[in-house]
This record gives C-alpha cells, structure tokens and sequence, in this order.
C-alpha cells in the first residue's frame, strides 16, 4: 500500500515515524516547494515523484496537510485523481471541509486533536470511507465519529467553541484572584473539583490564549459565523474579552 503526502510538514513526518509497516510505502513530490521541505523530504527513505499528480495518482491514501489556505486549491487540483481514498486533514472548517467534498468523491474529513507531535496524538474521522482507514490503528488512535463528512469538522469548531470561551473566563477569574492576592488559592481550591493538574493546564491555557489573541479571536469570529442563529451569547463574550 502506498500512502501519499500533499504537504511535507510537521504532520506528515510525524504519520511517517508513526506508521511503520513492511506492507506500507510513503511518497510526496518536491514540485514547487520551499528549500526547508525539499531538505526534511531528504531525510526520509520514501518515494518523490515529479509532480503531485502523480502521487495523487499512485496512493491509495491520499493525505493532503499542507495549509487551511491551500486545502481547497490542493482538493481542486488533485482530489479527482485519488482514487483511493482522499483524507484531509487540515484545520479547516466545516464550510471548507464540504467545499473540498465537491472535488473529492473519495473524501475522508480527518483531524488530529491536540499537537501531532504529543506522545498520543488522536485522529478522528469521517465519511462512509473512514471504515478503510481503522487498520491505521495498529499505530495510531484513530477514531471514526460517523459516515458523515464534515461532522469531524463540526466537533473540531464545537471543541474550539468551548476551549477559547473557557480560556477567556479563565483569563477573567484569575485576573480578578490576582486584585484579591488570592492567585494560588483560587487555583487551589478549585483543583478540589477539577482535578490535580488543573492550574497547570490553566495557565497553559491562559497563556497560549494571550499569546496568540488574534488568531483565536479569528477563530471565534469563525464560529460565530458557522453556528449564525444559535444561542452564541458565551462564545460572542469571550470574542468581545479576547478583542480587547
Ligand atoms: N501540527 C499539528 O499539530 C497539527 C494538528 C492538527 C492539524 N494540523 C493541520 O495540518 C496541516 C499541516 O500542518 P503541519 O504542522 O504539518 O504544517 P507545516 O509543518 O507548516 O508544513 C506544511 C507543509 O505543507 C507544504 N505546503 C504548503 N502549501 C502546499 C501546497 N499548495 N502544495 C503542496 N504542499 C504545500 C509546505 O511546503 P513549503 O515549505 O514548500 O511551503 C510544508 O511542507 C495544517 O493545515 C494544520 O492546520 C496540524
């Protein structure tokens, strides 16, 4: 089986190193990429075709993880040669995710929760095709949510919807602990019910939120935009909070 590689990146290299098969070969092409992918494409024993046609052609599963901006042009392009199966695995939104669907018959909308490099990376899926990819499970949680394409995409924004308004709550209570002098104690007495490790996920939280404020803000305006004419009031809050 050969699976191939739109995108040579951090996601790509880490199925690489995950997924290791004597049955299983992995190719990508160098057609028109940057100097720093073209070297990581050196570092690993696989397959470089000229042009990503022919990788689209020549896999049996398809994997496009380039970037949420080049993942329909890349569905565009390729998509009607992948006659296996086509799983995106971009962090795009559900709109996109049916946007890629109409250049993709053989679509399955995958995503990976949390970072593709942490110890236990999971992979969701969706679409009547995932079925083909539970064997991926000898080497990686993988996870098939329904038969629907785009339900991976919606969990990933319903996750997010929590997550950020959480984040933005959070940045509030502590704030208003550290007016108090009562920071520790705010985290203290709340792990009696969250859990041991929740100030350290909290601050994690906190700051990774206001490090990169505009993207999530971008991110909630995303949301909002999906779910337009449901109750949003938590999720426009921590948009306003966030805009500050
Ligand atoms: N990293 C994670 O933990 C994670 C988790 C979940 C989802 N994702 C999603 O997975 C995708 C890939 O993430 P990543 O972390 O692997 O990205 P990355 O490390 O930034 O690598 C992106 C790769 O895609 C290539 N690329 C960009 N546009 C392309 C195009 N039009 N055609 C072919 N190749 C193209 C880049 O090549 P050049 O160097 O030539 O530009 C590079 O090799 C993104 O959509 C990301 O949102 C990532």
């Amino acid at each position: 089986m050969i699976i191939g590689f739109i995108g040579f990146g951090k996601v790509s290299q880490n199925l690489i190193s995950l997924i290791k098969s004597d049955d299983i070969t992995f190719m990508t092409s160098v057609e028109g990429r940057s100097q720093r992918t073209i070297e990581k494409i050196k570092d690993y024993e696989i397959g470089v075709a000229d042009t990503f046609k022919e990788v689209a052609i020549e896999s049996d599963i398809l994997i496009s993880a380039n970037s949420p901006k080049s993942a329909i042009e890349v569905a565009e392009k390729y998509g009607k040669y992948a006659k296996g199966i086509y799983l995106d695995l971009n962090n795009i939104s559900p709109d996109t995710t049916f946007e890629i669907s109409k250049f993709t018959p053989n679509l399955v909308d995958g995503a990976i929760i949390g970072k593709i490099d942490s110890a236990h990376p999971i992979l969701y899926v969706s679409g009547e095709l995932s079925d083909k990819l539970m064997f991926l499970g000898k080497f990686i949680d993988i996870r098939k949510i329904s038969d629907n394409v785009g339900d991976v995409a919606i969990l990933k924004l319903l996750r997010s919807s929590y997550t950020k308004t959480l984040s933005a709550l959070l940045i509030e209570s502590s704030e208003l602990a550290k007016q108090h002098n009562l920071e520790n104690e705010f985290f203290d007495i709340l792990s009696l019910t969250e859990g041991d490790e929740f100030r350290e996920k909290s601050l994690s939280r906190i700051n990774n939120t206001l490090s990169s404020s505009k993207r999530k803000s971008e991110e909630l305006e995303e949301i909002i935009d999906y779910f337009e004419g449901s109750d949003l009031t938590m999720v426009r809050a921590a948009l306003k909070k966030l805009s500050r």
